[in-house]
C-alpha cells in the first residue's frame, strides 16, 4: 500500500513511525512533512491541494491521511474524493465542528448532547445580557478558527465584556470573532478523547490528557500542548460508557441527519464535572502532542486502521490496544510561544542504555535538516516519548530520553502526568 500523510508537526511524524514499521505499507510520503519525516518517507513540496491530488492519482497512493484543521477545513477531503482517492477525514462541511464554535454549539443543543450553557451572538447588547446572568470566570470564545488562542477565560464580568467588544468589532481576531460564543465556567478536570470514525462506526481511543500551559503546575501562557499521556486512570468504564452514549453516538447519528456524516477523528475535549462528561469543543483531527502517546499503544497496524476507516469498513476491525502506558514530554524553543527562535542544533547522546533504546523514542516536529544535522526551527522541536508498565515508568523513560537530547534554548516541562501520579 501507498500512504501520504498530510502535515508537518510531530503528530504527523509519529502516524509515519507507525506506518514505516508497518509491513503492509510499500512506498510513504509526507506533505510537506518536517527534516525528519525525510527519514521515514519522501517529503513533498506541493501546496495547492488539486495538483497534491493529481500527485496521488500519478503515484498510486491508496491513502491519504490528513493531520492538521487548516486542510480539513478548506475542502482537501472532498477535492481527493472527487477524484476517486480514499482519504482519511472530514469533509468540508463536517470539519465545521471545529472551523466553527457557533455551529458546534448549536449542534451540540439540537442534539442534546451535554455541554456549557451558552449563547451565540454577533449582538454587543445580547452578549452583555448574557454576561450579566452568569457569575465570573466566565468564558468567551471567537467563532472561527484563531490558532488556539480564541478562548478567553474572564475573571469578572467586565473582562468578559471588554473580550467581547473587541472580538465583535474585529480587533481581536479580525473575521475569525465577528461572532462569539459566551458561555458558564466548567470547574473539573479536563480529558482528550479520541474516536476514530467511519461516518457510522468509530473506535474509541484510551483516554488522555494534555498539558495545555508552558509551565509546570499548569502556569503560564496557553500553548498548542507540552505534554500527554494515556491511558489516564482518571476515566473508569462507567466514564467511557457515558462519553459513547451521550457524545460519540449522538453526533455521529446527528451528522448523518444534517446529510455531514463524520469520517475522520473525532477529538472531543471534555470537562469532567460531578463523574459527568460534559463537552468543551469538538477538533477534527488527533491532539498534538496526543497522536505521540496514543500511536504507540496501538497494535493493530495503523495502515488497516487508517484504510477500513477512510472505506466504511470499521465495523469488520478488532482493534487491539497495549496494555501500557505511554508518557510524551514536549521540548519546545526558547521563545515559544511568543515568537520564533533562532534556529539550534539538536544533538543527541548516543543511546546506549536498553531501557531507554527499546521504551523511548522521539517523534520530530518543528525541525529542518540540512546535511544529515537536525536543527530546531519550529516552536515545539520534538516529543520524547516513553512507554511502561506503569505511568511512572513510562514518565522515568521519557523523561530519561529529554536528558539526552540538547539544543540551545530547550525548554520543557519537568510534572507531565502528575495528575495521575
Ligand atoms: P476550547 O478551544 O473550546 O477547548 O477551549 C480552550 C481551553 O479553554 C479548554 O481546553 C479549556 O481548558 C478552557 N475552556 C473552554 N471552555 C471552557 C468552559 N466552558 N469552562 C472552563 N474552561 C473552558
Ligand atoms: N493538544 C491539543 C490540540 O492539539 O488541540
Amino acid at each position: 500500500m501507498n500512504i501520504m500523510v498530510l502535515g508537518s508537526g510531530g503528530r504527523e511524524y509519529s502516524i509515519g513511525r507507525m506506518l514505516d514499521k508497518d509491513e503492509a505499507v510499500d512506498k510513504l510520503y509526507f506533505a510537506p512533512g518536517n527534516g525528519a519525516t525525510s527519514r521515514l518517507g519522501e517529503n513533498i513540496e506541493i501546496k495547492d491541494y488539486n495538483e497534491l491530488a493529481q500527485f496521488a492519482v500519478d503515484n498510486e497512493i491508496d491513502l491519504t491521511i490528513v493531520g492538521p484543521e487548516a486542510p480539513l477545513v478548506d475542502g482537501v477531503v472532498d477535492i481527493f474524493k472527487a477524484k476517486g482517492l480514499n482519504i482519511f477525514g472530514p469533509s468540508k462541511e463536517a470539519a465545521r465542528l471545529e472551523g466553527s464554535k457557533v455551529y458546534m454549539k448549536n449542534f451540540l443543543a439540537k442534539y442534546n448532547i451535554p455541554t456549557a450553557a451558552y449563547i451565540e451572538t454577533d449582538h454587543i447588547e445580547t452578549a452583555f445580557k448574557f454576561i450579566d446572568t452568569l457569575t465570573a470566570p466566565i468564558v468567551v470564545k471567537a467563532d472561527g478558527l484563531c490558532g488556539g488562542k480564541g478562548v478567553i477565560i474572564a475573571a469578572s464580568k467586565d473582562e468578559a465584556k471588554k473580550a467581547v467588544s473587541q472580538m465583535l468589532s474585529g480587533k481581536s481576531f479580525g473575521d475569525a470573532g465577528k461572532n462569539v460564543i459566551v458561555e458558564e465556567f466548567l470547574d473539573g478536570y479536563e480529558l482528550s478523547m479520541f474516536a476514530i470514525c467511519d461516518g457510522k462506526d468509530y473506535i474509541l481511543l484510551p483516554a488522555a490528557q494534555d498539558h495545555k500551559r508552558l509551565l509546570d503546575a499548569d502556569k503560564g501562557p496557553n500553548t498548542g500542548g507540552m505534554g500527554a499521556y494515556a491511558p489516564t486512570p482518571l476515566v473508569d468504564e462507567e466514564l467511557y460508557q457515558k462519553v459513547k452514549d451521550r457524545i460519540i453516538r449522538p453526533t455521529l447519528d446527528g451528522m448523518q441527519s444534517e446529510n455531514a456524516p463524520f469520517e475522520g477523528v473525532l477529538f472531543i475535549g471534555i470537562m469532567v464535572v460531578d463523574n459527568e462528561p460534559i463537552t468543551l469543543e469538538f477538533n477534527v483531527r488527533f491532539g498534538d502532542p496526543e497522536c505521540e502517546i496514543l500511536m504507540p499503544l496501538m497494535l493493530t497496524p495503523a495502515s488497516e486502521l487508517f484504510y477500513k476507516a477512510a472505506t466504511k469498513q470499521l465495523d469488520t476491525l478488532h482493534v487491539s490496544f497495549s496494555n501500557q502506558y505511554a508518557v510524551g514530554v514536549v521540548m519546545a524553543s526558547e521563545n515559544y510561544p511568543y515568537k520564533s527562535s533562532k534556529p539550534a542544533e539538536i544533538v543527541v547522546d548516543d543511546i546506549v542504555h536498553d531501557e531507554i533504546e527499546q521504551n523511548a523514542h522521539i517523534s520530530y516536529a518543528g525541525v529542518s535538516e540540512e546535511d544529515g544535522v537536525l536543527y530546531a526551527t519550529g516552536g515545539r522541536v520534538l516529543v520524547c516519548v516513553g512507554v511502561g508498565d506503569s505511568i511512572k515508568q513510562a514518565r522515568d523513560r521519557a523523561y530519561m530520553l529529554c536528558g539526552q537530547v540538547h539544543f540551545s534554548g530547550k525548554k520543557l516541562r519537568t510534572d507531565i502526568a502528575y495528575q495521575a501520579l
